[in-house]
């Protein structure tokens, strides 16, 4: 194999797509929407200002129904996050309540949170939240990105695809919305987006599209927290495997070079 092949190879491994997503619902098929996020390719980060708006989304509307049980205030603060101030963070985790212990006579104490603990659950328990969503479970948020395949897109069209009315051939309960993004396009959580739902403190107008991005953000980053230092390692081990690659191949030519 000459190097050129060799070289091309490598960078169309580099740049590979994941596959996307086709959902067949209601016998259409619907090709997952792609919003362009900028975490994408081996170069792309988080866009710190989206993050912070898609936790202000999940915080007032989703939370109510899903909680997000892998993340803990403190990480708002982390780098290659949102990246809150630690004050800020301070304020947000003191708006939530926890039981932690039990006074001299033996009942619970409550105390305000603090940036250590874990994010607030909305729910008890799995049955306390399927007895208020008709018997479906709000799925855990923290992994969902990576628990749907090409996550990101996904839940930026389910949010962003209810669609009324419902085509009259699909026949399903009424408990249930019409999302033809959905497998099955028949799903137990009512449309949780509304235009200007949110007040973003950045003056970002809040249309469905634009929270349905900036929570698809959000959810990205909570499922793989530490994705700029992987990809920032990942081209600095690149970098020094196309050096080697080339030291490689200029010493075997040489060492070869009498040979016919
Ligand atoms: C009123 C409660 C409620 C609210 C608010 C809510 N959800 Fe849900 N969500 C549900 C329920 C119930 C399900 C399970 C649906 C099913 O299995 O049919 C669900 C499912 C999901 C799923 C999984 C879909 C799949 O492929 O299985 C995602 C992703 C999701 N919700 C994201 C969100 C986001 C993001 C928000 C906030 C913008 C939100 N939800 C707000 C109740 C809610």
């Amino acid at each position: 194999m000459k190097l050129s092949q060799i070289v091309i190879i490598f960078f169309s491994l580099l740049f590979m797509q994941s596959n996307e997503n086709l959902i067949a619902a209601g016998g259409e098929t619907y090709k997952n929407l792609k919003p362009g996020f900028s975490f994408e390719g081996p170069f792309g980060k988080f866009d710190r200002e989206s993050l912070k708006r898609g936790y202000k989304v999940y915080s007032e509307v989703c939370s109510s129904c899903h909680g997000m049980k892998q993340l803990s205030y403190r990480n708002l603060s982390q780098k290659g996050g949102p990246e809150f101030s630690v004050e800020r963070v301070k304020e947000i985790a003191a708006d939530y309540f926890i039981i932690d212990g039990a006074d001299e006579y033996g009942d619970p104490v409550e105390r305000s949170r603090v940036p250590s603990d874990r994010f607030q659950a909305p729910f008890d328990n799995k049955d306390a939240a399927k007895a208020s969503n008709n018997g479906a479970y709000p799925p855990d948020l923290s992994l969902i990105v990576k628990a749907r395949s090409d996550g990101a897109n996904y839940i930026y069209s389910l949010l962003s695809g209810y669609e009324e009315p419902m085509p009259d051939s699909l026949n399903i309960d009424d408990s249930l919305s019409y999302n033809p993004w959905f497998p099955g396009a028949a799903i137990a959580m009512t449309q949780p987006l509304y235009d200007e739902m949110v007040e973003y403190e950045d003056g970002t107008e809040a249309t469905i599209k634009q929270m349905s991005y900036d929570v698809s953000n959000f959810l990205s980053w909570a499922a793989e927290p530490t994705m700029e230092e992987r990809k920032s390692l990942g081209l600095i081990v690149m970098g020094f495997l196309i050096i080697f690659l080339f030291l490689m191949f200029f010493s075997v030519r040489r060492l070869f070079k009498d040979v016919h």
